[in-house]
């Protein structure tokens, strides 16, 4: 599990905030969803032969027998949420969400047991539009963002009735090739043949250099999908490359597959990752509701946003407060309050013991501009020592009735 300490935490919320803006201006809506989903759902979305379900899942037995497991990803818990709640009957929505995920996968740079993704699930619509949408939605992300070099890969998976006919050509060529596949491929082979496409193993990959490609048993309307998506991409100007082994390590999806990749990550380098899964509703009980959706992973785009250099400054306090003598904190916390109403960020020394130099040093630290003194003389005269930290400036003493009127002129952008 991975912490996020405060220096990092201003990345994420700028991250957060693009997110909210990028997704107000397609029309989509925030859901919340639990952490925690039955085992079950999990196995039948995303499927019993993936490493996601077969090796990756925490999963517990609760105290009614029942099989709990935290969420590997969100499109299943969204999809079940949909159902239970009439979302997706009849209608489309376009819905997004955000939050912790969990896989027990081997920790490294990138790959993190608890990790965060921004998801987006549109239901209801089968043409080739909102496959379009969702990816545009990235591109325009990653522009909001300021991050540069992203590349979009693309496949397309086709109907489940033509990955049967493929599974059947490509079956046929891994029993042939058999005796050359690694260990782990040939199991494979037999449950799930389409991910030992996936296969990293490089004396697989060598042998996979000669096997039959998807896009020769795409039916005819899978094929006009697929052509139709990259028309609409090609229209709005978003560069791509097709990646015929691009399968996706979740069974769900059917037509369009996409990854949004770099390679300053290393081996971590999908920051997003999606794609249409029509059949997905309907095996989960609801109706027959076509769907398309992707989600990015939040930590691995903050890792590249500071190999890319662009950091969120940290929200430093306007001034920092410094009181001398117990008898005076009530006035001093007032008084910062008073500050805090009139729009400044406002960090109070506390403890009461500290010298002044010690409160300078802190205020130092702090980040602030300028320092607030109250002590025995201020509180007696009524006012407020106001001290430049990171400016030639004199100090000034100020009637405390008139010192947020002063700050606000000396601070003009309070809010920023
Ligand atoms: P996924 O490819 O499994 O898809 O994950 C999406 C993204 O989550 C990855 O591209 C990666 O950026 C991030 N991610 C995955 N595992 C980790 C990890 N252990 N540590 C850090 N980041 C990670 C899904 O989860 C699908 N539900 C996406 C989707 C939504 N498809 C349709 N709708």
């Amino acid at each position: 599990m991975n912490d996020v300490l405060p220096a990092d935490t201003a990345n994420w919320r700028r991250m957060l905030d693009a997110v909210q803006v990028v997704m107000d201006s397609y029309g989509y809506q925030e859901i919340k969803l639990p952490i925690i989903e039955a085992t079950e759902l999990f196995k039948r979305a995303v499927g019993e032969v993936t490493d996601v379900v077969e090796k990756e899942m925490f999963t517990f037995t609760d105290n009614e027998k029942t099989s709990m497991s935290l969420r590997p990803e969100g499109t299943a818990g969204c999809v079940r949420a949909g159902i239970d709640h009439g979302l997706l009957h009849n209608q489309q929505q376009r819905l997004w969400y955000y939050g912790p995920m969990f896989r027990h996968e081997r920790p490294q740079a990138g790959r993190y047991r608890q990790f965060h993704q921004v998801g987006v699930e549109a239901y209801g619509t089968i043409g080739p539009t909102t496959d379009i949408e969702v990816i545009a939605l990235c591109a325009r992300l990653w522009k909001q963002l300021g991050l540069l070099d992203l590349k979009l890969e693309l496949n397309s998976l086709g109907s489940a009735e033509s990955r049967m006919r493929y599974r059947d050509v490509l079956m046929d060529f891994l029993r042939r090739n058999e005796s050359a596949l690694d260990e782990d491929s040939r199991r494979r082979m037999n449950t799930n043949p389409l991910r030992v496409l996936d296969s990293k193993h490089p004396q697989t990959r060598e042998v996979l250099r000669a096997a039959p490609q998807m896009a020769d048993s795409l039916e005819r309307k899978c094929r006009e999908h697929f052509a139709a998506v990259q028309a609409g991409l090609d229209a709005l100007k978003i560069p791509y490359v097709l990646n015929p082994r691009l399968v996706r390590g979740l069974d769900y999806y059917t037509r369009t597959v996409f990854e949004w990749t770099t390679d300053q990550l290393g081996a971590q380098g999908t920051v997003c990752a999606g794609g249409r899964y029509d059949g997905l509703v309907a095996q989960l009980g609801g109706g027959d509701v076509p769907a398309v959706g992707f989600a990015l992973g939040v930590e691995r785009l903050i890792l590249l946003l500071d190999k890319q250099g662009v950091r969120a400054p940290l929200a430093v306090p306007h001034v920092y407060f410094c009181w001398l003598g117990r008898q005076h904190r009530g006035l001093a916390m007032r008084c910062a309050e008073e500050l805090r109403d009139a729009g400044l960020r406002v960090m109070l020394n506390a403890v009461a013991q500290d010298d002044l130099k010690k409160q300078f040093k802190r205020a130092d630290k702090s980040g602030a501009r300028i320092a607030l003194v109250i002590g025995d003389d201020e509180a007696a005269a009524g006012i407020v020592q106001v001290k430049f930290l990171r400016e030639d400036r004199p100090q000034a003493a100020v009637a405390r009735s008139e010192l947020s009127e002063v700050l606000a002129g000396l601070i003009p952008r309070i809010h920023s």
